[in-house]
């Protein structure tokens, strides 16, 4: 259609960087086209913290199960979900952060999400690969007091940026009649568009792995929601002044 289309129909996570260095004020840029994303009543929730330190980036390797991206790539970033900024602004206005609200947790979760997303097309516009690293709520605490994370403030994912050392083919999705509904939620042809993606993915995986790696979509959605995973995170945002009210 143009090429904003074509950039995002070939997005695909990079997990191998050359030594390439990404400049600071390319970065920066990058960054920049995070916070022109739209944002929840202009709250701006977001705070990026940019980790330079080798051995800071090899704790958060260890934390996130050993992705060792995360030390390799040029630049790394993690996204922060900050109310703490717009609790400065209202006591410079004379009230006081109400603390805990659901709704302030989903605004500023939204808001980083966006910007993050925002950033990685301004970043893969310009050729650079990235990946997203979630495993760092793995063990968020120990990341937290690395980069001295107040309260009101948690670190919702770490993202790798650098020049890719690989060429990964684009990972098949799912068919836009499952997503795209009419007028009305219905998942009456769910099951079989699944089965037909199933397959697709079991290709797309067998190919990728030289065969090694034979599971379906079906097969990994069964670890991810089939499972408890990372119950850790409410008592987590609890503590940090996320609780849910
Ligand atoms: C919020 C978020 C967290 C993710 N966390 C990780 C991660 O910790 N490690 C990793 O290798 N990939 C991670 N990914 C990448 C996804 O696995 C990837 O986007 C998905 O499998 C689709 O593949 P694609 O990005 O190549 O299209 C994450 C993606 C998102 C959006």
């Amino acid at each position: 259609m143009n090429d904003v289309f074509t950039l995002l129909r070939s997005h695909r996570s990079i997990r191998k960087f050359t030594d390439e260095a990404v400049d600071d004020d390319t970065v920066a840029a990058i960054v920049a086209c995070g916070t022109s994303a739209a944002t929840s009543s202009n709250l701006q929730a977001t705070t990026v913290i940019r980790v330079r330190d080798r051995d800071t980036r090899a704790e958060i390797a260890r934390i996130a199960g050993g992705q060792q991206h995360i030390v390799d790539c040029p630049v790394f970033l993690v996204w922060c979900a900050d109310v703490r900024r717009p609790g400065t602004a209202a006591a410079l206005a004379g009230a006081t952060l109400v603390s805990g609200m659901t709704e302030q947790f989903i605004i500023a979760t939204v808001d980083v999400a966006l910007a993050a997303q925002n950033a990685v097309v301004a970043a893969e516009s310009l050729g650079l690969g990235i990946c997203y690293i979630g495993a760092i709520r793995n063990d968020p605490q120990p990341v937290s007091e690395l980069l001295d994370l107040p309260e009101h403030v948690y670190p919702v994912f770490g993202l790798c940026i650098g020049h890719p050392a690989q060429d990964p083919d684009v990972k098949p999705r799912l068919p836009i009649e499952v997503v795209l509904k009419e007028e009305r939620y219905s998942d009456d042809s769910d099951e079989f568009a699944i089965k037909n993606y199933d397959e697709t993915m079991r290709d797309y995986y067998r190919t990728r792995t030289g065969g090694t790696k034979n599971s379906c979509w079906s097969d990994e959605m069964a670890g991810l929601v089939g499972s408890e995973r990372r119950a850790h995170m409410r008592r987590f945002l609890a503590d940090r002044g996320f609780e849910m009210r």
